[in-house]
């Protein structure tokens, strides 16, 4: 059964059984305790904590309310990447999953499951895992029960670190589950499905709750969760011993397994993939965050590919044939694939980080050669110089070693790196004088020149934040508060409610068109009251002197998209922001929303 196919029948399946199909959501999730999507839940977080109610959000065609969810999710985890090459282990993969949110229990999401794999797929399951139980969680019995009566025979009991999932992030939904696990093509027993009982509220994050030190409240609203890979259900299914030989690699990829070393080339694939993915929910590489982990897998396949591969980083073309075939194939499931500006950017952003890599990259590879002519270790300080001045990632420098059968001190590695460490904050603290925060212009903060760039552009993007807000939610919008750093702006303001995620994407998208017109930035000094006359905007709880300046982006002050109060310093033109996103909205006081915007 091709995985067309299986996608349709999955949610038909729950479709037919009172559940209400849902979208998959972006990999950069709401939820700022996490950096990426990495669960299909985590769209419904707030339907478990009751913060929000699913009798109202989700409505069946009959105006009934829905029994549950149900939805084919977009999903990434590095938790996974050390075992990409193998079988059945991916960073980007897709979940499908069905939901209930203080509704249906174990009951009806065990006999579902059991009914879709063995019914509908025709799928024979090998065996199933439930909870043995806990010093806080009793073990779970009632699974096994309902498991025997379906005619399954093989229930293995196991604990914490299998079959206790949850939660995502800081604190949320978690508990225990049970699990599928059914046969692939080379007869390897495989977990293709988990189904979650969510019981429990978790006071911490999974390591705190794992090392005693969070607690288990009962939820509001207990609740199903479930996964199901569906790369893994389309191995099983289709017979084929690894989940690279499904179409959903071979159809848009296929003739990437013709080019050389077979885990290579399943570690380019799913990196390929994933960043295709990421690219196109708006993830940028650089040093941070999501980012970071964007520009080290785009690292890792550039180096793997290059290697054993032969695919030359300078035809950058190769590549974007296959972003675009990845696209295509996607882009029926999903529109940000099929867009056109966001495929264009989807494709300049990635060969944009192509060509930053591609020249350090290879002087890096020349160094790497000459000194593995003469030496079989490469030291820790070889290693971190290759990391720190030619952005060779440690995974990279891994996999090129272990091909030609040499170590990396990686305790060496990382002495030297946390040296490097300690020495550039010594470094400094004395340039600027031992106080932290050093360039403190009035307006910003920043450590050095380059983080002085960087709350520059934030800067100026701060000034045409304000004009957005006001563009977007009316005239009442105040200042009330800024700060800048050179991560990110945070900008208060004075309203009365939530945005929604439509204004917060109208800010957005215009902040990022000014950006593009490239404005220049020009800057007045006057009096008070001709500024004021001028309608530049001031925050109010600020003493002015008789005359200040006056920043205003756009060609003459007159009639320039933003006039504000403001002593600098700015951007020259706008373009120099390149862009900005916002990663949050939040109550701050009554009255008051706080908003966080960064650079992209
Ligand atoms: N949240 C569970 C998982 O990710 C089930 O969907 O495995």
């Amino acid at each position: 059964m091709d995985s067309v196919e299986i996608r349709k029948r999955f949610l038909e399946f729950f479709r037919k059984r009172g559940h209400v199909v849902v979208p998959s959501s972006s990999l950069v999730p709401d939820d700022p305790s996490v950096l990426l999507t990495t669960a299909g839940m985590q769209q419904f977080k707030k339907y478990y904590t009751g913060e929000l109610d699913a009798k109202k959000d989700f409505i069946l065609p009959d105006g009934l309310p829905a029994i549950g969810t149900v939805s084919i999710q977009k999903s990434f985890r590095t938790s996974d990447i050390d075992e990409v090459g193998d079988a059945s282990h991916l960073t980007f993969f897709e979940m499908m999953g069905n939901f209930s949110f203080g509704g249906y229990f174990k009951k009806e999401a065990i006999t579902w499951a059991h009914e879709f794999i063995t019914e509908e797929m025709k799928l024979p399951i090998s065996y199933v895992t439930v909870f043995q139980g806990s010093d806080v969680v009793p073990k779970d019995e009632e699974s096994k029960k309902i498991w025997r009566k379906l005619g399954v025979s093989d229930i293995r009991e196991e604990g914490m670190d299998d079959v206790f999932w949850g939660p995502t992030g800081s604190s949320g939904p978690c508990g225990p589950t049970t699990e599928i696990y059914c046969k692939n093509g080379a007869g390897q027993d495989i977990e293709v499905w988990n189904i979650v009982f969510n019981e429990f509220f978790c006071t911490g994050s999974r390591e705190e709750l794992l090392a005693g030190k969070a607690e288990l409240k009962p939820l509001p609203s207990k609740g199903i969760d479930t996964g199901m890979g569906l790369e893994r259900l389309a191995m099983c299914l289709q017979g084929t011993k690894t989940i690279f030989e499904t179409d959903l690699f071979q159809k848009p990829l296929g003739s990437l397994f013709q080019k050389g070393d077979l885990v290579s080339a399943r570690i380019v694939a799913d990196h390929l993939r994933a960043a295709t993915f990421l690219l196109a929910d708006g993830v940028r590489p650089s040093n941070k965050d999501a980012g970071y982990i964007l520009r080290r897998l785009i690292r890792r396949m550039l180096v793997r590919a290059t290697i054993f591969l032969n695919i030359q980083l300078d035809r950058s073309a190769v590549y974007q044939e296959y972003i675009e075939d990845v696209m295509e194939f996607y882009g029926r499931w999903y529109p940000e694939l099929n867009n056109l500006n966001n495929k264009a950017d989807t494709l300049s952003a990635f060969v944009q980080e192509v060509s930053k890599f591609s020249v350090t990259f290879q002087d890096g590879l020349r160094i790497f050669h000459k000194k593995l002519a003469s030496e079989t270790i490469i030291t820790g300080k070889d290693a971190f110089d290759l990391y720190q001045s030619h952005g060779f990632p440690l995974e990279a420098l891994r996999d090129i070693a272990s091909q030609k059968g040499i170590t990396i001190d990686e305790k060496g590695f990382e002495s030297e790196f946390e040296r490097h460490q300690e020495v550039s904050r010594a470094g400094q603290e004395k340039k600027f004088g031992g106080h932290g925060l050093i360039l403190n212009t009035g307006e910003l903060k920043a450590g050095d020149e380059k983080e002085l760039k960087k709350a520059t552009r934030l800067h100026t993007a701060t000034h045409l934040l304000q004009q957005a807000l006001r563009d977007v939610l009316g005239d009442s919008v105040h200042q009330m508060g800024s700060d800048v750093t050179s991560e990110r702006t945070r900008f208060d303001f004075s309203f009365d409610r939530k945005m929604t995620s439509d204004e917060i994407r109208r800010v957005e998208k215009i902040i990022n068109e000014k950006i593009r017109e490239n404005l220049p930035v020009g800057c007045k000094e006057m009096s008070k009251e001709e500024a004021e006359k001028a309608g530049a905007l001031h925050f109010f709880k600020e003493k002015y002197p008789d005359r200040v300046k006056v920043y205003f982006v756009g060609r003459t002050l007159e009639d320039a998209y933003s006039k504000e109060f403001c002593g600098g310093p700015h951007v020259e033109h706008t373009g120099e922001i390149r862009g900005v996103r916002v990663v949050k909205e939040e109550a701050v006081a009554a009255g008051a929303r706080r908003i966080r915007v960064v650079l992209e």
